[in-house]
């Protein structure tokens, strides 16, 4: 069996259940619940005798220590973290505890339990840690694409702190002999994506009618990876990845914040046209005309501070070296994203509760929503 943290998350979640789809072997998820941690994401392996489910923390040593004698893993695959950016610009707090210190504790709790274990066992064992492209920094336009050499530039509370785990991570290989691997990947998207994120929250705006907030000038570039993607390169480099090695996943979709927000809307207009609802009262913006495009709500709004203009991958190294693909293109990608959340406003209202209204608030009350683009 292995152990996965932060499953219930999103990217977690989505390979838990690839894992159970794919490998077929049992998986033990140790999640913490934060606001972005949702066991009904995983409600197709609730009765599942292969899935365990164990509400704890990282940073809980003395528990983690228990867990892991007691489901005898033969791997530790590392999801567990404060992931929000903007988040960590107003708390950094959480970020530094559960994705440093939390990790420091996984890898010490991982490292005397490896250590008691005999062979075959403690040479097939791996910890797996997944990390980000936000370590490297941020690109110029004519800036080749991160490789797994490209120096640690981390710009915010949340990259410098999983820049932190990394080196802490390759430490206890360096120093210690632990069998580790680190997966760095670009954004990802996808099904269970907290609606914070850019996609999901365009998605859920726009189809609502609220607008949908775009920071700065709109021309901050990110590399798309859709979610089955990630998770394919992650099991591999799980099975197949040379210990103490670093893989680059990324989709290869390098696309503009108004790109994505647009390529959104069109798909809205043609699913939900708003002909439809011309009538709704929703779908008026400060008690102007009603709008007959969704591309209407795309709001310009005051910009991330320290916001990074630029991540691309290199992911040649996973391709090379492991035969993996990024076979999503990000068009159909998308498309599918977006059916996911209109087939699931319901997921949306049960995991937006009265302290996602309250971040709302805190994150966009002073961005002055009202200048349309
Ligand atoms: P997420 O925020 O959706 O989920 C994080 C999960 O970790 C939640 O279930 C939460 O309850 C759990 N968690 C938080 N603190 C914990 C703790 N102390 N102990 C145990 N569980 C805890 O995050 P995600 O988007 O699924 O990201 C997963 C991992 O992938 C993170 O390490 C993140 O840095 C990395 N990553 C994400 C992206 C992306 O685009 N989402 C891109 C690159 C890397
Ligand atoms: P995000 O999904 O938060 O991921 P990250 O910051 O980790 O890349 O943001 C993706 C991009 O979208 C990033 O350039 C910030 C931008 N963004 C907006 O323009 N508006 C928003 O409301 C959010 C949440 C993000």
């Amino acid at each position: 069996m292995i152990l996965v943290t932060g499953g219930a998350g999103f990217i977690g979640s989505n390979f838990i259940l690839d894992w159970l789809a794919t490998k077929g072997t049992p998986v033990v998820n140790l999640d913490k619940l934060t606001y972005a941690g949702n066991p009904a994401n995983l409600a197709a392996a609730a009765k599942d005798d292969r899935y365990v489910f164990v509400k704890g923390d990282i940073g809980d040593r003395e528990f983690v220590g228990k867990i892991l004698r007691e489901h005898k893993p033969r791997a530790v695959v590392n999801f567990a973290a404060e992931s929000h950016v903007d988040r960590s610009i107003h708390g950094p707090d959480a970020f530094v505890q559960t994705n440093v210190v939390g990790t420091f504790n996984l890898l010490e709790e991982a490292r005397a339990y490896w250590s008691n274990l005999k062979e075959p066992e403690r040479s097939d064992f791996r910890f797996l840690h997944v990390s980000t492209d936000e370590v490297y920094g941020s690109l110029g336009s004519n800036d080749p694409a991160f490789t797994e050499t490209t120096s640690y530039s981390p710009n915010s509370p949340y990259a410098a702190s999983k820049a932190a785990s990394d080196h802490l991570v390759r430490a206890y290989h360096h120093t210690y002999g632990l069998p580790v691997i680190t997966t760095n990947c670009s954004n990802n998207y996808g099904p269970f994506q907290f609606p914070e994120k850019l996609i999901p929250l365009a998605i859920v705006n726009a189809a609502r009618g609220k607008p949908v907030p775009v920071y700065g000038d709109g021309l901050n570039v990110r590399d798309w990876l859709y979610v089955g993607d990630h998770c394919a390169g992650v099991r591999l480099a799980l099975n197949k990845g040379r210990v103490g090695e670093t893989y680059n996943i990324g989709g290869n979709a390098e696309k503009t914040n108004l790109e994505v927000v647009q390529s959104i809307c069109a798909i809205l207009d043609e699913l939900r046209p708003l002909e439809a609802a011309i009538h709704d009262s929703r779908f008026t913006i400060h008690g102007s005309k009603p709008i007959t495009r969704h591309s209407s709500l795309v709001t310009l709004v005051k910009d991330r501070p320290g916001h990074d203009r630029r991540y691309a991958m290199d992911a040649r190294k996973i391709e090379r070296e492991l035969g993996w693909r990024a076979r999503e293109r990000f068009e159909t990608g998308l498309r599918k994203t977006v059916h996911w959340y209109l087939d699931h406003m319901d997921w949306v209202d049960s995991v937006t509760s009265g302290a996602y209204r309250d971040w709302v608030e805190l994150n966009y009350a002073d961005r002055e929503m009202g200048n349309r683009k």
